[in-house]
């Protein structure tokens, strides 16, 4: 039986000294930018999430989930949210402490995962900011039932993630730019991958990923008692997939908890 917790936690602690995309801290330019009102933050790869989705974020007590790595956190915090990046990876939360301190702006770090948030009380939190991350897990209706619980009424879960297409596809293949279909969805990398392909990623500590359908993304959302008020869709960079380039691959959401 695989510890996916464990794994995934020394991956992204492996992801964050390797200098990933999703580990850099922000500079202190685009801090004094953020303070200065002028600031974008993504739950997918280019878009950036639309500042109408916020609110009024001045004093918002605002939980970063599955957030880490020194990037939304401090955005948001300059911004004038009152910030907890929750994360799986001490070295991911450790980059949201270090511009903390750098920039004074008093985030708050809590190591756990993400589908038990059972440390904070009912309605704790006024927006819920959930970039890509659920492809680490391998069910999210837990995830959503938490973000909604934590969620005061009225409150916001704005969610990014990867859509199903991008999991059936033969993944080496398509960073080659061609396009195999080799795998189905609900996806899990334990399941599906060859045993050697498996094996390659526990050895070297790559994130092991899971494929969502469709009915747990957004059915998952409904059924934790949200509304849907906003989707969009994003892709890779062009040339980096090849189903990416011809679907996109990631969507945002803007989820609504009743009054
Ligand atoms: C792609 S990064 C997203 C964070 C990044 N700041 C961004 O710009 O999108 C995925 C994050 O999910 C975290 N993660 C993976 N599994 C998790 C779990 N079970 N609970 C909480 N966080 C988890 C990782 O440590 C990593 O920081």
């Amino acid at each position: 039986m695989i510890d996916f917790l464990s794994h995934n936690r020394e991956a992204w602690d492996k992801q964050a000294a390797d200098g990933n995309r999703w580990t850099l801290p922000v500079d202190a330019a685009r801090i004094a930018r953020a303070r200065a009102g002028d600031w974008t933050v993504d739950l997918t790869p280019r878009k950036p999430v639309p500042r109408e989705w916020f609110g009024d974020l001045k004093g918002a007590r605002v939980l970063g989930l599955a957030s880490g790595g020194g990037q939304q956190g401090p955005i948001l915090a300059a911004a004038g949210a009152e910030v907890t990046v929750f994360d799986a990876s001490p070295a991911q939360l450790s980059r949201d402490l270090a511009v903390s301190e750098r920039e004074g702006l008093g985030i708050r770090t809590e190591l756990g995962d993400m589908a038990d948030l059972s440390r904070f009380a009912d309605a704790s939190f006024d927006l819920v900011f959930h970039p890509c991350s659920n492809c680490f897990v391998p069910s999210i209706r837990p995830v959503w039932k938490e973000a909604a619980r934590v969620l005061r009424p009225g409150g916001r879960l704005l969610a990014g993630f990867c859509l199903p297409a991008l999991f059936l596809v033969d993944e080496d293949l398509d960073e080659k730019g061609e396009i195999v279909v080799r795998y189905k969805i609900p996806y899990s990398d334990a399941e599906q991958l060859a045993p050697d392909l498996l094996k390659k990623k526990l050895d070297q500590k790559v994130p092991l990923s899971f494929g969502h359908p469709l009915s747990d993304q957004l059915g998952g959302q409904l059924d934790a008692g949200l509304l849907l008020a906003g989707y969009y869709e994003d892709s890779w960079e062009p040339g980096v997939s090849a189903i990416s380039d011809r679907i996109p691959c990631f969507a945002a959401t803007m989820a609504l908890k009743p009054r």
